[in-house]
């Protein structure tokens, strides 16, 4: 025989812009898109032939670009995002990311569904958030669809950070 135990549930919600086409994006954000999706064709992905582009816009209203590299012994490789964070913060310790666009080119074409970073990443994202007191917008584009976050919180729900 069991027992039954009254469980208390809490949902948590996010919310995502969702766009049809690159067009509706601000000026900005449309050439950061751009940007990704050029630079996501020069990734070095032999291995898993999945080319991904990150690029970033700082405060002072540089762009910064990545991509994946891969790495014989797997783990040692990174993601566009993380390469383009930690190259954007290492150069401009004092700007904060605002905005970060990432994109996919596999298979001799860019992703149809919007590409959504990693949880190291988005672990990472949120350490550059949180230094900055700036919510970072992140723009997970795809050709048919392209999901936009307005803050990487919104991509880690009950975040780890200093404060724990
Ligand atoms: N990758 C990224 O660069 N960013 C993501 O958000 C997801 C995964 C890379 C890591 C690896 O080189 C390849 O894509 C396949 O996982």
């Amino acid at each position: 025989m069991g027992f039954k135990l009254n469980r208390m549930k809490k949902q948590i919600n996010i919310e995502l812009e969702v766009y049809n086409n690159i067009n509706e994006l601000p000026e900005i954000e449309q050439s950061l898109v751009l940007k990704a999706k050029e630079i996501a064709k020069k990734a070095y992905a032999p291995y898993s032939k999945f080319n991904v582009g990150a690029a970033l816009l700082l405060d002072n209203g540089e762009i910064v670009s990545g991509n994946n590299q891969e790495n014989a012994a797997y783990p040692s490789g990174i993601c566009a995002e993380r390469t383009a964070i930690f190259y954007a913060n290492a150069q401009y310790p004092n700007q904060a990311v605002t905005t970060l666009a990432v994109a996919v080119f596999r298979n001799g074409e860019y992703a149809e569904q919007p590409v959504t970073p990693c949880g190291s990443c988005r672990q990472v994202m949120l350490e550059t958030e949180n230094r900055f007191q700036k919510p970072m917008r992140v723009i997970m584009t795809g050709e048919k669809q392209i999901y936009v976050a307005e803050s990487v919180k919104d991509l880690l729900p009950l975040s780890f950070d200093s404060l724990d």
